[in-house]
C-alpha cells in the first residue's frame, strides 16, 4: 500500500531497465563492434621506423613494414579495414602534385605491400592531391583558384593507379564536383569494376583537421595566388541542406558508401543522410576530435576510455555503419576485454 501522492507514483518507471549492467546490456540499442571500424594509417618511407605525431598522442607515422605489423595486430583484434595516408617527402611535392601519378609512389607501394602481407585486409586509399601538393591543396591551383575539372581528371587517374596496386576501395576526400562520376568511369574503363568508391560526401571545411595536416605537413601554404583555406571546396559548417545535395549527386554518380566528416559536431548530418539513402554511411572521427580527448585525458580532466567509447557509440547511434577512428586499436581492446 503506497503512501506517496499520485504524482510520486508514476506508472512508467524507465529506470527499471537501467538497474543492473545485465539489464542495461539486454536493452542496449547500439552495439559498435570492431568490425565497423577503420584505422587510418600515416605511412612514410624507410625501414623499421616510426615518428610520433605531436598532436595525436599514441599515433605515429610508420614505415611500410611497421604499418603492416600494426595492421596485423589490428586484424587479430577484429579491425580489418585501413585507410592509408602517405607522408610524402617535401622534395617530392610539386605545385602540380605530379608524384600522385607515379605508380611507384608511397601510396601504391603501401597498398601492394599491405595486400601482399594481409590479403584479407580491406585497404582504402585517399583520393586527393594534398599529400603530394607543395601548395597544400586537394586540387590543382591556377590563377588563385582550385581548378575543378582538371583536378577530376588527375583524381580519376590516381584512382586507377590505386586500383591497379590492389586497393579495395578508393576514397575521394577532395570535394571537387563530379569526381565520383569521373572516378567510376575511369575505373570501369580500365576493368576495375570491383573497386568500390567510398565518397567523402559531406566533408566540411573544419578546423578539427589540424593534427592530420601536421601529420602529413599538408596544410595550405601561405603564398601569393594560393587560397589560404579549403572553403571554396569543403562545405560550410553552417549548412545542412547542402549535405543532401552532395549525397544525391554522389549516389547518382556511383558512390558505394557515403561519408560525413568530421563526426561528433555533425551528428545531425549523419542522421539526415541515414534517413535519405540506402547506402552505408561512414563517419570520420577526425584527428582534432581524437586530440581533444587525448589532451584533456593527459591533464586528468576527462576519462579517455569512457569519452572515446561514448563518442564512437554516438556516431553509430546517429546512423553511421562505419567509423574511421584513430582509436580503433584501443576500442577493439576494450571490446575484447568486455569493457564496452
Ligand atoms: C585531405 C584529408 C584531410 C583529412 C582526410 N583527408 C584533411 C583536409 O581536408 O585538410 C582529415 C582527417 C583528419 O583530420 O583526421 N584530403
Amino acid at each position: 500500500m503506497t503512501t506517496s501522492p499520485d504524482w510520486l507514483a508514476p506508472d512508467r518507471r524507465p529506470r527499471r531497465m537501467r538497474r543492473t549492467d545485465a539489464i542495461r546490456r539486454l536493452v542496449r540499442e547500439t552495439h559498435l563492434t570492431p568490425d565497423r571500424l577503420v584505422l587510418p594509417q600515416f605511412i612514410m618511407t624507410g625501414d623499421n621506423r616510426e615518428e610520433p605525431i605531436d598532436a595525436m598522442p599514441g599515433r605515429s607515422r610508420l614505415t611500410i613494414d611497421r604499418t603492416i605489423a600494426e595492421c596485423e595486430q589490428a586484424m587479430e583484434l577484429g579491425v580489418r579495414a585501413f585507410a592509408i595516408f602517405p607522408a610524402v617527402e617535401a622534395s617530392l611535392k610539386t605545385p602540380e602534385a605530379t608524384e600522385a601519378l607515379n605508380p611507384e609512389n608511397l601510396d601504391c607501394q603501401s597498398v601492394r605491400a599491405i595486400k601482399k602481407a594481409l590479403p584479407e585486409a580491406c585497404v582504402i586509399t585517399d583520393i586527393a592531391l594534398d599529400p603530394f601538393s607543395s601548395l597544400g591543396h586537394d586540387g590543382l591551383v591556377g590563377n588563385g583558384v582550385i581548378l575543378n575539372d582538371e583536378t577530376c581528371e588527375v583524381l580519376a587517374k590516381m584512382a586507377v593507379l590505386h586500383a591497379e596496386a590492389g586497393a579495395d576501395m578508393v576514397a575521394p576526400s577532395d570535394m571537387m564536383d563530379g569526381r565520383v562520376a569521373a572516378i567510376r568511369a575511369a575505373l570501369d574503363d580500365t576493368g576495375h569494376t570491383d573497386t568500390a568508391i567510398l565518397a567523402y560526401t559531406a566533408k566540411y571545411a573544419s578546423a578539427f583537421y589540424g593534427p592530420f595536416r601536421e601529420a602529413l605537413e599538408s596544410a595550405p601554404v601561405d603564398a601569393p595566388d594560393v587560397p589560404k583555406d579549403k572553403k571554396t571546396y569543403q562545405m560550410d559548417p553552417a549548412n545542412t541542406r547542402e549535405a543532401s545535395l552532395e549525397a544525391m549527386l554522389d549516389e547518382a554518380e556511383g558512390a558505394d558508401i557515403m561519408m560525413v566528416k568530421p563526426g561528433l559536431p555533425y551528428l545531425d548530418i549523419i542522421a539526415r543522410l541515414r534517413a535519405e539513402t540506402t547506402l552505408p554511411i561512414a563517419a570520420y572521427h577526425v584527428s582534432g576530435e581524437y586530440a581533444m580527448i587525448k589532451a584533456a585525458a593527459e591533464r586528468g580532466w576527462l576519462d579517455e576510455k569512457e569519452c572515446m567509447m561514448e563518442s564512437l557509440t554516438a556516431l553509430a547511434r546517429a546512423g553511421s555503419d562505419i567509423i574511421f577512428t584513430y582509436a580503433a586499436l584501443d576500442y577493439a581492446r576494450w571490446w575484447r576485454e568486455g569493457l564496452v
